[in-house]
C-alpha cells in the first residue's frame, strides 16, 4: 500500500467510493430532520424524511473500563429498533446540540436497545465529557438510523486489531465470526490493562483467540509486525484504532501472512501533505493562517469555538461552511460536484494550495 498518499478510502477500500458518496448525498437529501437544537439552528442542513429520525432514551449505563462508559439506548415506547449490521454507527444529537458518531457494540439480534461505549477524552471537543457527565438512565436523545461504512464480509480467516476504544465496531464482528465458525483472532491493545473495555465479555467469547496487550506491560505500543503476527494465512484484517496504529499495520501488511486490510480510524487523520494557506472570516473579516500540519477546522474553531463538527474525516457534513471566494482543494468524501460548485466546503479535511486565501461565509 502506498503510504505517501492519504488512504484511498475512509474505510480502507481500495478506491474512491462514488457509490458511498451518492448514497450519503441521497440519504441527506431524503433523510429526516432531527429534533436537536443544533440541526434546527443550521439553515444549511437540508430537510429530511421523518422516517430516518429516532428518538431514544438511555435505559442503562455501566462502566466498562477505567474511563469508558457503555450506554444502552432504547425506543421510549419499548418498541423494536431499526436493524443494523456489525460495523454500523449511530449519529447522536447530544442535549447541547453537539453531534457525534458512535459505533454500535451490542448484538444486532438485540432489537430492544443499541449499545455504545464512549471513552472520556480530556482534550476532545466536549462530546465525550458531555456523555460522561450528563447522560443517565432516562435522558432522551435524537439520533439517526444506524449507517454502516465499515462492513464486515465474514471472510474464512480474520484478524481483528483493536486499539483501546476501537474495540467497539469490532466487537459485533467478533461475535459474528464466532457464530459463523470462522478462523478468527483478536488483538486488543491499549495503554494499560484497565483502559481496555469489555475484558470479561471478550474473554468469554474464546480466551484462546483473544490476545490482550497492554503497552505498560511490554515497554510501549506494539509494532505492526507484532500485531499482524496473529493473522492466519490469507486473513482479512479489520483494524480500528488511533492513526499511529493504522500506519504501523499498513506498513507491515505486505510482509505479513494477511491478505487484505479494512480499517476505521478515530477522529481526524494526521495532515501529511498539507501546504500553509489562509482562511478569511467573511469578505472583510480577520485572516487566519492555517499551518501545513493543521486542519482549517481546528484553526477556525479557535476563533469560532461553537463551529459544529463531528467526524473530522470529511464524511458527516456537520462542519460544512460556505465558500465565498478562493480555490479550495476539496478532500471530503461527501459533497457532490454540484454542492462543491455551489460553494459548500468541509473544512475538517479540505484545504488550499500554498499561499491561497479561502474566504468563508462566517
Ligand atoms: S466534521 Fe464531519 S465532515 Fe467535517
Amino acid at each position: 500500500m502506498d503510504l505517501s498518499t492519504p488512504p484511498p478510502d475512509l474505510y480502507g477500500r481500495p478506491r474512491a467510493d462514488t457509490f458511498f458518496r451518492f448514497l450519503t448525498a441521497f440519504g441527506d437529501r431524503y433523510s429526516p430532520a432531527l429534533g436537536s437544537p443544533l440541526l434546527r439552528r443550521n439553515p444549511r442542513r437540508p430537510h429530511s424524511r421523518p422516517t430516518e429520525a429516532l428518538q431514544l432514551v438511555v435505559t442503562a449505563r455501566r462502566r466498562v473500563a477505567a474511563d469508558v462508559v457503555e450506554l444502552t439506548l432504547a425506543d421510549p415506547s419499548g418498541g423494536p429498533l431499526p436493524g443494523w449490521q456489525p460495523g454500523a454507527h449511530l449519529r447522536l444529537a447530544l442535549p447541547s446540540g453537539r453531534e457525534r458518531h458512535y459505533s454500535l457494540c451490542g448484538d444486532p439480534a438485540e432489537r430492544s436497545g443499541y449499545r455504545i461505549a464512549v471513552r472520556r477524552l480530556p482534550d476532545g471537543g466536549g462530546g465525550s465529557a458531555e456523555i460522561h457527565d450528563t447522560l443517565h438512565p432516562g435522558t432522551r436523545l435524537a439520533a439517526r438510523r444506524p449507517r454502516n461504512g465499515f462492513a464486515f464480509c465474514a471472510e474464512p480467516a480474520v484478524l481483528f486489531l483493536a486499539g483501546g476504544i476501537g474495540i467497539t465496531p469490532l466487537l459485533p464482528m467478533v461475535r459474528e465470526a464466532r457464530r459463523n465458525g470462522l478462523d478468527w483472532h483478536l488483538v486488543h491493545t491499549g495503554r494499560s490493562a484497565d483502559t481496555l473495555p469489555f475484558a470479561a465479555e471478550l474473554r468469554a467469547l474464546d480466551p484462546a483467540r483473544v490476545h490482550r496487550r497492554a503497552d505498560d506491560e511490554h515497554g510501549g505500543p506494539p509494532t505492526g509486525a507484532e500485531l499482524l503476527a496473529h493473522a492466519p494465512r490469507g486473513a482479512a484484517v479489520y483494524c480500528c484504532g488511533p492513526a499511529p496504529m493504522l500506519t504501523a499495520v499498513q506498513r507491515a501488511l505486505d510482509a505479513s501472512p494477511a491478505a487484505s486490510l479494512h480499517f476505521e480510524r478515530f477522529g481526524a487523520a494526521p495532515v501529511t501533505d498539507g501546504e500553509p494557506f489562509t482562511v478569511r472570516l467573511g469578505a472583510d473579516g480577520p485572516e487566519l493562517p492555517v499551518p501545513a500540519d493543521r486542519s482549517a477546522l481546528d484553526v477556525l474553531r479557535e476563533a469560532r469555538p461553537d463551529l459544529p463538527y463531528s467526524c473530522k474525516q470529511g464524511f458527516c457534513g456537520t462542519c460544512e461552511v460556505r465558500l465565498l471566494a478562493g480555490a479550495p482543494d476539496h478532500r471530503d468524501r461527501r459533497l457532490t460536484p454540484e454542492r462543491r460548485a455551489d460553494g459548500a466546503l468541509l473544512p475538517c479535511v479540505s484545504r488550499a494550495a500554498a499561499g491561497e486565501t479561502l474566504v468563508l461565509d462566517l
